[in-house]
């Protein structure tokens, strides 16, 4: 296993440390959150007894076959605790997510949680947000208008593309991967990008993150 993965499998399984037995929760997307996934289908094997939603249908896929019990919209008015990966951390616990086309359900069942666990290897952990390109969601209806509002926002986007085709995500958007430069305030660039029409949402989770578990190449995790 590359040490990379070894980084990302540590924090997705010591966040499952804080996951009791009755919780809703919320299953991130991801390489990181694969793991986290894989360690609660474990614990649900051994007797914990806890229901979830995914944020992806790659997540949700993942966990039938790990015998999780789901949950739907209509079953929960707030889910416990949420664990979700990340592209970017920065001191702040601010977020860039996206990375894998998931932003949209991620940010929905992020806003649903009352904790938010995020899982991260330890390169993730950068002092300000910006070096990785923030995903923007889009509709297909108009996507050319759309892209002309976030360049002139000097967002510089490009439709994401996918084994030689326009990236569809799990709701038929399509994603815009921004380069704002260094993002100084997230907050009002979420905000803002929220307002064009046209834009579904935006991968920066601002003042969301409770917890952020980093892991290291080592096999060793910290808790922030
Ligand atoms: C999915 O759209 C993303 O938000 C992921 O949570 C994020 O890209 C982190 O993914 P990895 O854990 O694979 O780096």
């Amino acid at each position: 296993m590359a040490n990379a993965d070894a980084a990302k499998k540590a924090a997705g399984i010591r966040a499952v440390d804080f996951i009791e037995n009755g919780m809703k929760v919320g299953l991130g997307t991801g390489s990181t959150a694969y793991w986290a996934i894989m360690e609660i289908g474990n614990r649900v094997r051994q007797g914990l007894q806890i229901s979830a939603i995914a944020t992806s249908v790659q997540s949700e896929e993942l966990a039938r076959e790990q015998q999780i019990p789901l949950l739907t919209f209509t079953a929960f008015d707030y889910l416990d605790i949420d664990i979700d990966g990340a592209d970017e951390v920065d001191e702040n616990l601010q977020l860039t997510k996206g990375g894998g086309g998931a932003l949209l359900r991620e940010k929905i069942i992020a806003s649903a949680s009352r904790k938010l666990i995020v899982v991260a290897d330890e390169h993730k952990f950068v002092p300000h947000l910006g070096a990785f390109p923030l995903p923007v969601e889009v509709t297909p209806f108009g996507w050319e208008y759309t892209f002309r509002q976030l360049t002139a926002m000097s967002g510089r986007p490009k439709l994401r593309q996918k084994d030689g085709k326009t990236f569809i995500t799990d709701n038929g958007n399509y994603i815009a991967d921004c380069n704002f430069g260094i993002i100084k305030n997230p907050k009002s660039l979420e905000t803002l990008l929220n307002a064009i029409p046209g834009v579904v949402e935006n991968g920066l989770f601002v003042d969301r993150t409770n917890i952020l578990v980093l892991g290291f190449e080592d096999g060793t995790t910290k808790i922030l």
